[in-house]
C-alpha cells in the first residue's frame, strides 16, 4: 500500500479573548492510495480546521502550533511556501469547501473559472474545458448550460456539483470534501456520493469526507475518524465503528442517528453541551458529558489504545465497554 498523505501531530490554535482555543490537538492520520476516510464529529469539533491545516491556510488569527503534513513521502508540506505551494493545490491536493456553493466567483461565468484554474496551473485551456464538460456531465448537470452560466444562475445544489467538478479538474491525488452534500437534497446527496465513489474506484484517487452526520458517508468511506473537541477519540474501519462503536462519544453519535425503520423513540441525543475548547483540561475532553467517567479521566489523558478489530480508541474504559457489550 502506498501512503499518499501522512499527517503527524497536527495542532492548530486560535488566540481569543477568553484564552487560547486549541481547535485541533495532536491529530495524526494516514491515507493510502485509493482510500476513503471520513472525519466525523459534532459542530465545532475541529473538522474544517484540520482541512485548512492540510492546506497550510488556517484563517487568521489561527496558527499551526505544531505537526507535519507529508505528501507521498515528500518533505513537510507545512514548510513549503509560495509558488510551489500554490501549484500543489488543485493538482495534487484539492478541496471542496464547506458551503462551497458560495466560493465560486460570482462575477465570472463558470467557463472563465475553469480557464483561470487551467492558466494558473499551465494546463491547456481547451483540454481543461473538455474535461470540465465531462465532469459536469458526470455530476448530472446540463454541462453546456452550466459552462456558460454565472453562479447566480445556478441553484445551490448545482453550484455544489460545479465545485466538486472543479476540484476534480486537475486529477488530484487527494480531495478533501468538507460537508460536500449539505446543499443537496437526500436523493442528490446519494447520487453525488455514488459518483464520487465510482471516480475513486476508477482513478484510485483518495478521498477525505468531513461531516457531522456519519450516516451520510457510511457507505462511501473505508475508515472513519471520530473527533471530539479537536482530538481524535476513535478511528477504525467504518463497518466496525458503526456496528460496534467503542468510545462513549462515538456510541452517543451513532445512537443519535434516527433509524430508517422502526421506533425513533430509541434515538438519544448526547447529554450536555459541547465543551468550551479553551476550558479543556489535561484529561479526557469528553469527561463532562461521559456516562462512564471516573475521577482519573479528569486529569489523565486517555492513552491511544489499539483494539483487535483494527479500531483504535482514546478512552480509559473502552475495553471494559467492549466486554460489557459482549
Ligand atoms: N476564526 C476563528 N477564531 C476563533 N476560533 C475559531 C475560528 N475558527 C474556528 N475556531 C474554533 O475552532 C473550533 C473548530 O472549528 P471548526 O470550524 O473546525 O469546526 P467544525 O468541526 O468544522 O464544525 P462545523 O461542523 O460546524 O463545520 C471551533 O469550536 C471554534 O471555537
Ligand atoms: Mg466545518
Amino acid at each position: 500500500m502506498e501512503t499518499v498523505l501522512d499527517v503527524q501531530n497536527l495542532s492548530i490554535e486560535f488566540p481569543t479573548e477568553t484564552g487560547v482555543v486549541r481547535a485541533v490537538k495532536n491529530v495524526s492520520f494516514q491515507i493510502q492510495k485509493g482510500e476513503s476516510l471520513g472525519i466525523v464529529g459534532e459542530s465545532g469539533s475541529g473538522k474544517s480546521t484540520i482541512a485548512f491545516g492540510l492546506f497550510n491556510s488556517v484563517p487568521e488569527p489561527g496558527r499551526i502550533a505544531g505537526g507535519e503534513v507529508h505528501f507521498m513521502g515528500g518533505p513537510n508540506f507545512l514548510d513549503v511556501k509560495g509558488e510551489t505551494q500554490r501549484r500543489f493545490y488543485w493538482s495534487k491536493l484539492s478541496m471542496v469547501f464547506q458551503a462551497s456553493q458560495n466560493t465560486l466567483n460570482p462575477l465570472l461565468r463558470i467557463r472563465r473559472q475553469v480557464e483561470d484554474i487551467a492558466e494558473a496551473h499551465r494546463v491547456d485551456k481547451k483540454k481543461a474545458k473538455a474535461k470540465a464538460l465531462e465532469l459536469f456531465d458526470m455530476m448530472h448537470l446540463d454541462a453546456n448550460r452550466v459552462m456558460n452560466a454565472y453562479p447566480h444562475e445556478l441553484s445551490g445544489g448545482m453550484k455544489q456539483r460545479v465545485s466538486i467538478g472543479l476540484a476534480l479538474l486537475l486529477d488530484p491525488e487527494v480531495i478533501v470534501f468538507d460537508e460536500p452534500t449539505t446543499a443537496l437534497d437526500v436523493i442528490s446527496q446519494a447520487s453525488v456520493l455514488q459518483i464520487l465513489n465510482q471516480i475513486r474506484k476508477e482513478s484510485g484517487i483518495s478521498l477525505i469526507f468531513i461531516t457531522h452526520d456519519i450516516s451520510v458517508i457510511s457507505e462511501v468511506v473505508d475508515t472513519v475518524m471520530v473527533m471530539y473537541a479537536g482530538q481524535v477519540v476513535e478511528r477504525g474501519p467504518v463497518s466496525q465503528v458503526m456496528l460496534n462503536p467503542t468510545h462513549p462519544y462515538t456510541r452517543g453519535l451513532i445512537g443519535s442517528i434516527p433509524p430508517l425503520v422502526g421506533d425513533v423513540t430509541h434515538t438519544r441525543a448526547i447529554s450536555g453541551n459541547p465543551v468550551q475548547l479553551s476550558k479543556v483540561s489535561g484529561g479526557c475532553p469528553f469527561y463532562a458529558r461521559c456516562e462512564l467517567r471516573q475521577p482519573k479521566c479528569l486529569d489523565v489523558a486517555p492513552p491511544w489504545m489499539e483494539l483487535d478489530n483494527d479500531v483504535a480508541v482514546a478512552c480509559h474504559f473502552a475495553k471494559r465497554e467492549v466486554t460489557l457489550q459482549g
